[in-house]
């Protein structure tokens, strides 16, 4: 055999959501239930195309006027102009003084990889802060990207199961002058738990104070509570206050536009005059990274947002969404408590959006998947809405014998 220039190549770690998905979908086990991927899920167990989004499409496939052309290097104008106006509100001062924008990309994630390339190129920021624990992209996107330094934040309260206020104001205190900061905008993947109006509040004024710079990231508008404004809360805030910050939307969850890879990259800045600019350095990052994005996803959701009757209908579907977590997170609550499963439980009703940070320790999570095929990532972090009315006992049943069995004083949360 001829030596090869690829021998020696390392194996990378393996994407835990996508690794625990694969072997999911091998385990021969009937009952098996996977509450790994951040995913939609009927009460069926089955992924719901909205009938808004079904309708869209159908339209869009008889309309001649549609064709396969190139987008513009941002994307779709009308797609995230209206994405913008979701974000911020009607009567945004940022968007009626023109300086606030959105340039469409390749869903959360590709939004997040071009602001982050724009702020490492042409601001030459390097350091980075994400909550612990935060999503775990958040790290190799921004590294990914030209960051040289990725710094924690504290954030979760084991304790108490909720924000560690204190201790994020702290570490925001102590950060450098622009640094980056990556604020989960609402429903904060993975622990479901977001800072109070309040809170807010002390954070917006360390950030001025501090004179760092805010990337929220907002994958779940509408998704988490239902409400389209009360999800945007902390980016209106910052807005209203006139500071100046990048926000990633992700349309996966919200329109169940996974894989169409929707998502818009909103600029918010003080200065009108300078937008021509900030474009125009964004067009080349994009031109240089992929050239221009995808139709399909982002010209039903300009569809869906920019038609009264289509646009309400879409309301109904989150409240949908967003009502049936909140029914199986109940479900799953009452369940511990009736077979009183030690610890406090209150945290599974009280986090928002499609996580919960159940608090299972290590041990507990390889019990449920070693002995009952129930898969949920190491961190213990659950989506609710694989929960259904058929696996529910199931669940719940298995999780208070894994804390019955492997019961930890110190980290056992639950
Ligand atoms: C916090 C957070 N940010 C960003 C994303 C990006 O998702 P996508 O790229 O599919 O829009 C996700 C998806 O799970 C997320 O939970």
């Amino acid at each position: 055999m001829s030596i090869s220039r690829f021998t020696g190549i390392e194996l990378g770690p393996p994407i835990e959501v996508f690794s625990l998905v694969k072997t999911f979908g091998d385990d021969k086990f009937e009952n098996k239930v996977s509450l790994v991927m951040g995913a939609y899920r009927t009460n069926e167990g089955k992924p719901w195309v909205l009938p808004v989004v079904k309708k869209v499409e159908k339209l869009l496939a008889e309309d001649d006027l549609q064709n396969h052309e190139y987008l513009p290097i941002l994307g779709l104008e009308a797609f995230s102009r209206l994405a913008t106006v979701m974000l911020l509100g009607e009567n945004s001062q940022a968007i009626i003084q023109g300086r606030a924008f959105g340039i469409q990309s390749l869903s959360g994630t590709g939004s997040l990889r071009v602001g982050a390339e724009f702020l490492a190129r042409i601001f030459h920021y390097d350091t980075f802060y994400y909550s612990t624990p935060t999503w775990e992209n958040h790290k190799l996107v921004f590294t990914n990207a030209g960051f040289k330094k990725g710094c924690e934040y504290r954030y979760w309260n084991a304790e108490t199961k909720s924000v560690d206020i204190e201790g994020m104001l702290q570490d925001l205190r102590d950060a450098p002058e622009n640094s980056v900061i990556i604020l989960h905008a609402c429903a904060h993947n993975p622990t479901g738990c977001d800072p109070t109006h309040e809170q807010w509040k002390q954070i917006a004024d360390v950030i001025e104070q501090k004179k760092l710079f805010t990337f929220f990231d907002s994958a779940y508008q509408g998704f988490a509570s239902g409400d389209v404004s009360h999800d945007a809360y902390a980016p209106r805030l910052f807005a209203e206050r006139g500071m100046e910050f990048f926000c990633a939307q992700s349309f996966a969850k919200n329109f169940g536009l996974y894989n169409e890879r929707v998502g818009n990259l909103v600029v918010v800045m003080n200065n009108p005059k300078e937008v021509a600019q900030v474009k125009s350095q964004l067009t080349l990052i994009v031109r240089g990274m992929y050239s221009n994005p995808p139709n399909h996803g982002a010209r039903i959701v300009a569809t869906v947002l920019g038609n009264d009757d289509l646009h309400e209908e879409w309301k109904d579907h989150i409240r949908v969404m967003s009502n049936r977590i909140k029914l199986m997170r109940k479900a799953l609550y009452d369940r511990m408590l009736k077979l009183r499963t030690p610890g406090n439980w209150d945290h599974i009703i009280n986090q928002i959006g499609m996580f919960s940070y159940t608090g299972l320790t290590e041990r507990q999570v390889a019990h449920l998947k070693d002995h009952y095929h129930i898969y949920m990532l190491r961190s213990g972090r659950i989506n609710i809405c694989a929960l259904t009315d058929k696996n529910i006992d199931y669940v719940a049943n298995a999780i208070h014998d894994a804390v019955t069995l492997f019961a930890d004083p110190n980290k056992n949360s639950v």
